[in-house]
């Protein structure tokens, strides 16, 4: 099918109400409507997703963006430089703005980004915006491609839009702006240093309060069925090895299966084959996986955060 037909297929079906993986340049995300409140209920039902857990809006542009959500001078800034792309901003929610509030589980804010590839063109073509989190189980690996999406969610979707693999690899970095704060809630594809480089001051890091500020970042997360290990300086018997760089001296060849995020040591390409790696090393059937050091500057803090949550002890 040509992207143009597949286009109006995922189209026709949201329309409908209906549920569709869409790609994004971060990772595929499971669409509905964002006005329609029956097509977002299914997105928490099919993901098994908590309630309490808001939805990201995705836009294609920046009319559509200020129908949503209230920007000042420094969000508008960073919509400027930096959509469409890999950057979502929590904005005060506008009344009126016809998102239905499952979607920002009753929030006075929204979470909103302007996203690249065949999901823009999509919305652009619906002409309202769709509410899209990653297309796995809730708590499960986000989906870097289409067969990730098929293997995991693949009978409860109306249709997925195939557009090969997510380039960026990680979801988007969440920012809440209040008034001259910018607040980092989620490292993600886009990094602290561009975005300081953008705005001329430093993010703020932290939670301003004892409420969890982005509801969906529970520890434990992103999980392969292994165990994790970080930080590994050696392999033990029967684990297998997430490497980066060239991996020398920690015994490689004892490790019962191998992937190296990026034997060059570029954590660009680190961050596009984290998700495709563990699932990988998952399916080989290791028990444990061991993860080499990874820098923790640039994509590297957004990589530590999803491997930590990775590793952390899951609530069973
Ligand atoms: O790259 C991405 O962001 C991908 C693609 C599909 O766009 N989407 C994604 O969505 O990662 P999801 O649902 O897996 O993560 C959305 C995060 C959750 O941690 C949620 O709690 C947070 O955004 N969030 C949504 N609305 C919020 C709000 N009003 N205030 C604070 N956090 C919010
Ligand atoms: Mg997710």
């Amino acid at each position: 099918m040509s992207d143009r037909a597949a286009i109006e297929r995922a189209v026709a079906e949201l329309a409908a109400g209906r549920l569709v993986a869409v790609p994004t340049e971060t990772v595929y995300g499971l669409a509905a409507d964002a006005t329609d409140g029956e097509a977002v209920a299914g997105i928490f039902e099919a993901k098994g997703r908590p309630r309490f857990n808001p939805l990201i809006v995705h836009v294609a542009d920046r009319a559509m963006a200020e129908r949503i959500a209230r920007f000042g001078p420094l969000s508008a800034g960073l919509a400027d430089c930096f959509w469409p792309g890999p950057l979502t901003l929590v904005l005060p929610l506008e009344p009126g703005s016809g998102i239905h509030p499952l979607v920002t589980v009753g929030l006075d804010t929204v979470a909103l980004r302007m996203p690249q590839g065949l999901a823009r063109d999509v919305i652009a073509a619906l002409g309202r915006p769709i509410a899209a989190p990653s297309a796995n189980t809730s708590g499960r690996i986000s989906p870097t491609s289409a067969q990730a999406v098929q293997d995991d969610l693949g009978s409860k979707l109306a249709y997925i839009l195939d557009g090969g693999p997510t380039n960026v690899g990680v979801e988007s970095t969440i920012l809440k702006v209040e008034g001259d704060t910018v607040r980092l809630l989620r490292p993600g594809g886009l990094t602290s240093e561009e975005i300081e480089a953008a705005i001329g001051r430093p993010i703020v890091t932290g939670s301003a309060g004892p409420a969890i500020e982005a509801p969906g970042m529970l520890v434990s997360h992103y999980a392969p069925d292994a165990s994790v290990r970080l930080n590994a300086q050696r392999i033990e018997p029967g684990e297998a090895l997430l490497a980066f760089g060239p991996n020398r001296g920690i015994g490689a060849d004892q490790a019962v299966a191998i992937r190296n995020l990026s034997e060059k040591g570029d954590l660009r390409e680190a961050a596009a084959n984290l998700y495709a790696d563990l699932q990988a090393l998952d399916r080989y059937g290791a028990r444990m996986i061991a993860v080499e050091p990874i820098p923790h500057h640039g994509l590297g803090t957004a990589i530590n955060d999803r491997l930590s949550r990775a590793a952390a002890p899951r609530a069973q």
